[in-house]
């Protein structure tokens, strides 16, 4: 099994080396912000309406806040909060425009949305993961946290994504093709990219019992055969709702029960994140001390 440390010796290419060299002075350091992909192997199954309502309710608690959609030019996130697309995305990777000229703002949220469709994008040759690491580089120390809306699939660069963020959400719908697609991308960052632990969120369970069912194959399953650990973030129940209203109705707060377990999920969330971050500030300040006391 490859552990993170030979995943970044494996780096061999020019670029692989700058990528390497981002992620060790990340490593080396306690960081401002908490960089999490919302992820999932298989499409359809709400990254993109979790990261967006995650991200927003976790900026309406004083945290700043930016979500960066890399489902590059199948960007949703800008239409599912009633903006309009452009192509601020392929301006940013050429050169053309300024990463804070390309967000959309609203309070402590920020959007960096990407594209839907851009022949200009299509027409263009960049690797993805770069652009987003440098992005997240250059960054970090702006916002408390950062997260990523990643698209479908277990490609490379969705994979260099997931294996730089700090943490991985993995949503998970209760059906088997998104069970079997969650643990192969678990499998493979862990076996790829020494990935050891990720966080888990059931979308669209309709009972209690689906719940803990899905919870308990998929991080019994994990821990077993790859022995890589699982932390349950919780779920969300299936809304019965008309297609065309689901985002509004899933975005806007309101006082209904589907918002209030959200909130649970967020403040759960939050609180452990404040937790292992004052553990590991706790954790880099007494490595200092000892560094200093052996000069
Ligand atoms: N909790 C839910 N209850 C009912 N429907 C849901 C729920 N979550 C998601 N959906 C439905 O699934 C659709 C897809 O959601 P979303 O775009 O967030 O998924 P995705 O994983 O980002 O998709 P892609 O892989 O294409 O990026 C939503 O538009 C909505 O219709
Ligand atoms: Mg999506």
């Amino acid at each position: 099994m490859q552990k993170t440390s030979e995943w970044l010796l494996s780096f061999n290419s020019q670029q692989d080396q700058r990528i390497r060299s981002l992620l060790e002075q990340r490593k080396s350091k306690v960081a401002k912000s908490v960089t999490v992909s919302v992820t999932g192997g298989k499409g359809g199954v709400g990254k993109t309406s979790v990261s967006l309502k995650l991200s927003q309710e976790i900026a309406k608690q004083g945290f700043k806040v930016l979500l960066i959609d890399c489902d590059y030019n199948l960007s949703n996130t800008a239409l599912k909060l009633g903006q309009p697309l452009s192509n601020d995305f392929f301006e940013l990777v050429c050169g053309a425009k300024e990463f804070d000229d390309c967000l959309y703002k609203d309070g402590n949220f920020h959007l960096l949305s990407a594209c839907n469709g851009s022949l200009d994008l299509f027409d263009s040759e960049f690797r993805l993961e770069d652009v987003i690491i440098d992005i997240m580089s250059s960054h970090e120390e702006e916002f408390d946290f950062i997260f990523l809306d990643c698209p479908a699939g277990i490609t490379r660069d969705a994979l260099t994504l997931n294996a730089y963020c700090d943490q991985r959400i993995i949503v998970v719908t209760p059906d088997k093709s998104s069970i079997t697609d969650s643990y192969s991308l678990v499998k493979v960052l862990n076996s790829k990219f020494g990935v050891r632990t990720n966080q888990l969120l059931v979308n669209r369970y309709r009972t209690q019992s689906q719940f803990e069912k899905v919870v308990k194959t998929l991080s019994e399953t994990i821990e077993n055969f790859l022995n890589v650990r699982t932390q349950v973030l919780g779920g969300i129940e299936h809304i019965d709702i008309d297609a065309s209203k689901f985002d509004s109705y899933f975005l806007e707060p309101a006082e209904n029960s589907f918002h209030k377990n959200f909130l649970k999920v967020v403040n759960k969330y939050t609180e452990e994140i404040s937790k292992s971050k004052a553990d590991s500030e706790i954790y880099f300040s007494a490595q200092q001390t000892l560094e200093q006391e052996v000069q």
